[in-house]
């Protein structure tokens, strides 16, 4: 069995097929994950934050993308993995986006990058795809730019804005992108983005009506711990694996310090 390539992406918008897309971080939990039939997994720098115990993803580096997703590609067989490109690898230009676009192919195995921005952004798509490397893109809320924003405002809200983000959707797919992720924008925009456009959107916080949905799996799975207890409208927990790893780490401090653990079957003659 191969791997899923953004022909079968393209192929899946054609048939009017919704897929799922997971982050990942680590071959493990990238190896369930790829058991579980995720199609797509993102090496996101969301790395940042769940991942590296950061309070945004700007410090993310390209060498703490490369090595989690060298991992993550070892730890899948079938899924696409998509590596993140980090605040600081691409804005300089497309050359620039070049180099770090193609260290991520070379080291670490992945079979497409995404980097944030429309408009702002396409120079940078059209060298990556014209030089053989398939770009998700990723307009609306791109977090990279929090300290331009002063927060994670919800986008495209207003006339001028939401015309910006339909500008940004279709010139990234004019410079070649594969898909685009949205970020953060009102449901009925995302609609209009995605009924506009040939490729795929994949949806985050962007209503029900996107292509593709996108959660960070320590969201997903309930792990994630929200600064000051607010978790986001969009998060849908399928799991608390917060409660799930923090009773197991209690009861199994229990056990040593009762002397329950180890117990005979654990021990060798
Ligand atoms: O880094 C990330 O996890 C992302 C997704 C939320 C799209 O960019
Ligand atoms: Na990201």
């Amino acid at each position: 069995s191969r791997r899923i390539t953004v022909r079968d992406i393209a192929a899946a918008k054609q048939r009017g097929e919704k897929w799922p897309m997971l982050t990942a971080y680590d071959a493990m939990t990238a190896g369930v994950f790829d058991e579980a039939g995720i199609p797509v997994m993102l090496v996101g720098d969301s790395m940042g934050n769940c991942h590296l115990g950061y309070d945004s993803t700007v410090p993310v580096t390209l060498d703490q993308i490369t090595m989690l997703s060298a991992a993550v590609v070892r730890g899948t067989r079938r899924a696409l993995i998509v590596g993140d490109l980090p605040f600081g690898s691409y804005q300089e230009g497309p050359v620039q986006a070049l180099r770090s676009a193609t260290r991520l192919m070379k080291e670490a195995g992945v079979g497409a990058v995404k980097l944030e921005g429309g408009e702002r952004s396409a120079e940078q798509i059209r060298l990556l795809v014209e030089s053989g490397i398939p770009v998700m893109a990723h307009v609306g809320l791109t977090p990279q730019s929090v300290h331009a924003y002063g927060g994670h405002p919800v986008q495209g809200r207003g006339e001028e804005a939401a015309q910006q983000l339909l500008r940004d959707a279709k010139a990234v797919q004019a410079a070649g992108a594969f898909a685009v992720v949205l970020e953060l924008v009102p449901a009925g925009l995302a609609a209009e983005v995605t009924g506009g456009l040939d490729i795929p959107t994949v949806g985050i916080g962007a209503g029900a009506d996107c292509d593709a949905q996108v959660l960070v799996w320590t969201d997903m799975a309930g792990l994630t711990d929200w600064p000051g207890g607010r978790m986001p409208r969009f998060v849908k927990q399928y799991a608390q694996l917060r409660q799930t790893l923090g009773d197991a780490a209690k009861a199994f401090a229990e056990d040593v310090v009762g002397g329950a653990y180890p117990a005979e079957q654990h021990s060798f003659r």
